[in-house]
């Protein structure tokens, strides 16, 4: 399913949402903590580096918009004591979850599987699918007190078309589409939609690091895909559930 590019946020629009987002300190993260403080949420900014998150933090006061909340947490060596920590948190401060945003990723290595290191590998899969999976089970009952709630999964090209060199990186998000999946027929009964999302191609560290040559102006910004996952936020779409999401490339 396609989803509009060219969604115009209005401030309010999420108003009284508490939406959490993993790897908020910088990226697609930070654009999408952005422009949800700009709709009005309440941000929990997941990082695992305070002095990024509290950069990131400040530029969002900067901009005027609602202030976010700092959470750090390092998703590949978090436990589930920690976890649990961090629904006691929620629950204290907030009583309910609206979003949960899983961005944060690492790339990894591009590397063929004969050669592919072992740790790397380990690490990758830590960190982009079986924490997204320990932190959905801890918050589902908070996200089960909400109204109208919403589980993203940031995925990939790599996680629908397997391709060559992409390694752990790519099972990973492969992973993320089959869990998203398994998670959206098993919530199909309740107030949380579930979805994954490839945002397409974007200039950050992640997409550098894969394309060391590539001309990075030629490349969208961040800030031009996180509209598109506000847009996901809105109560107008709650619908959309179970699907396979990309972001139209003109609108
Ligand atoms: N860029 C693209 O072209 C592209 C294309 C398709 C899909 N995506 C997906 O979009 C999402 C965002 O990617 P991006 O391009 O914004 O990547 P990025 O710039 O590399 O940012 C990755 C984020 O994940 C965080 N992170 C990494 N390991 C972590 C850990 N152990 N604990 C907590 N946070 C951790 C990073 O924090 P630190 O600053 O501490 O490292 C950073 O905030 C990812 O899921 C990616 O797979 C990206």
């Amino acid at each position: 399913m396609i989803i509009p590019s060219s969604y115009e946020i209005n401030e309010g629009d999420l108003e009284g949402k508490v939406i959490l987002v993993t790897g908020a300190n910088r990226g697609l993260g930070l654009a999408t903590t952005i422009d949800l403080a700009r709709a009005g949420a309440i941000v929990i900014m997941l990082g695992r580096d305070i002095g990024s998150l509290e950069y990131a933090y400040d530029k969002v006061l900067d901009l005027g918009y609602k202030e976010p909340i700092l959470y750090p947490l390092d998703l590949e060596g978090a436990t589930p004591e920690d976890y649990q920590e961090l629904q006691d948190n929620i629950t204290t401060n907030f009583e309910k979850l609206d979003g949960l945003i899983h961005n944060a990723a690492i790339l990894g290595t591009m590397m063929p599987i004969d050669q592919y290191d072992i740790r790397l590998w380990y690490s990758t899969l830590q960190i982009n699918l079986s924490a997204p999976f320990m932190l959905t089970q801890f918050l589902i009952p908070l996200l089960n007190k909400s109204e109208d709630a919403r589980i993203l999964f940031l995925s990939s090209e790599q996680g629908r078309e397997a391709k060559a060199y992409w390694g752990a990186y790519g099972v990973s998000k492969f992973g993320i589409e089959g869990f998203s999946k398994t998670l959206s027929e098993e919530l199909e009964k309740t107030h949380i939609k579930v979805n994954s999302l490839d945002p397409g191609h974007m200039s950050t560290e992640m997409r550098r690091t894969a394309y060391p040559a590539e001309d990075s102006s030629k490349i969208p910004p961040p800030e031009s895909k996180s509209p598109s996952i506000v847009y996901l936020m809105l109560p107008e779409n709650s619908d959309i559930h179970g699907q396979q999401l990309t972001i139209a490339k003109l609108d």
